[in-house]
């Protein structure tokens, strides 16, 4: 088990500034998502923290030890990868073993390691089976179990569930949030799915550009998104955005954010408010429970959301209403909260 401080890292390939300055303590037993959009430099921070990359500069820390320059050996760290290739000629047992051969780990403790990460990751029925005799979840939690089979101090995972099918990856991700509870293992989780990030993570670094823009718990990146980026990035359907005239209570160098859930048709019997917007409804979208309102207001299509669409159709003029507290301002040069 490990804390992990990520102090003013920066990684170069080249010319090409890949990480700017990043800054990041994670504590002992914490699962932590890197989130951003692709090529934003998640993997290579996480190669970084693995000793598979050398940094450009800045430092990296282990339980308050510097491992900057450590070889990966050294730092016990578990990497999985996004195509985590199992030896398809090797039973599971063998697979899982692997780690500890190559480490000439004595026979019985192999026997004993092997055992144990089949019963945590409840694939003991499987042991005898070749990769190719499995489900696809199936192999996802051999190649986990080969992992922490050595018993890391820290658990790196690069897109590990992307090749799953979108139920299986629902159901990886709750195992995965599981294991790391039980073993109390720090966790380090990659992922461009904001969905993913919110439902797995204690908190969320999330990145664009090789820039830290965030880090913080699910709920706070979600209640009060530090910039622009994050507010569109973090939530689905995306949020809104308006210029701050489309308001009479906003100045006009502002940008204001508001999240479809908070933006619902008025009731017409009260007076409009100050933040009531006009528009034509365009589409309704029904996804059960909820409905998704597309409506154009001047120039910007929105997205609202109702409850109950009975009475409304598309072509018709509707009134849009939100509460006051629930909109985000952002400035529209910086784009940082306000
Ligand atoms: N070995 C490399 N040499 C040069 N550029 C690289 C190398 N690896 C990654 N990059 C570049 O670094 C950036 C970040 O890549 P990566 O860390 O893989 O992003 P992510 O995992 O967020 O999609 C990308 O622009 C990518 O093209
Ligand atoms: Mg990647």
């Amino acid at each position: 088990m490990s804390s992990i401080q990520i102090a003013d890292v920066s990684k170069n390939y080249g010319p090409v500034k890949v990480l700017k300055g990043i800054d990041l303590q994670i504590a002992d037993g914490e699962l932590v998502s890197f989130l951003g959009p692709s090529g934003c430099g998640k993997s290579t921070l996480l190669y970084c923290l693995a000793g598979l990359q050398e940094i450009t500069a800045g430092q990296i820390l282990f339980d308050g030890r510097d491992a900057t320059h450590l070889s990966p050996r050294d730092r016990n760290i578990a990497l999985v990868f996004q195509d985590y290739a199992l030896y398809p000629h090797m039973l599971v047992r063998d697979n899982l073993a692997f780690p500890l051969r190559r480490q000439r780990v004595d026979k019985e403790s192999i026997k004993r390691q092997v055992n144990w990460a089949a019963e945590v990751l409840g694939i003991e029925a499987l042991l005898d089976r070749y990769p190719s005799e499995l489900s696809g979840g199936q192999r996802q939690r051999v190649a986990v179990g080969r992992s922490i089979v050595r018993n890391p101090a820290a658990l790196l995972m690069d897109e590990p569930l992307s090749n799953l099918d979108a139920t299986l990856r629902v159901r990886m991700r709750t195992e995965i949030r599981r294991l790391q509870r039980d073993l109390k293992i720090t966790v380090l989780f990659v992922t461009h799915d904001q969905e993913e990030a919110m439902a797995m993570s204690d908190r969320i670094a999330i990145m664009n550009a090789g820039v830290l823009q965030q880090f913080d718990t699910p709920m706070e990146v979600y209640r009060k998104p530090a910039n622009r980026f994050v507010a569109g990035f973090i939530g689905s359907p995306q949020m809104n955005f308006l210029p701050g005239r489309s308001f009479q209570s906003t100045p006009d160098d502002c940008i204001v954010g508001v999240r479809p859930h908070d933006l619902v048709p008025a009731n017409g019997t009260s007076a409009p408010q100050g933040h009531d917007l006009e528009g034509d409804l365009v589409l309704i979208e029904s996804v059960g429970p909820i409905h998704f309102l597309d409506v154009l207001v001047g120039d910007i299509m929105l997205r609202a959301t109702c409850s109950d669409p009975t009475g409304l159709n598309p072509g018709q003029r509707i009134s849009l209403a939100t509460a006051p507290q629930k909109l985000h301002h952002f400035d529209a040069q910086t784009g940082l909260r306000i």
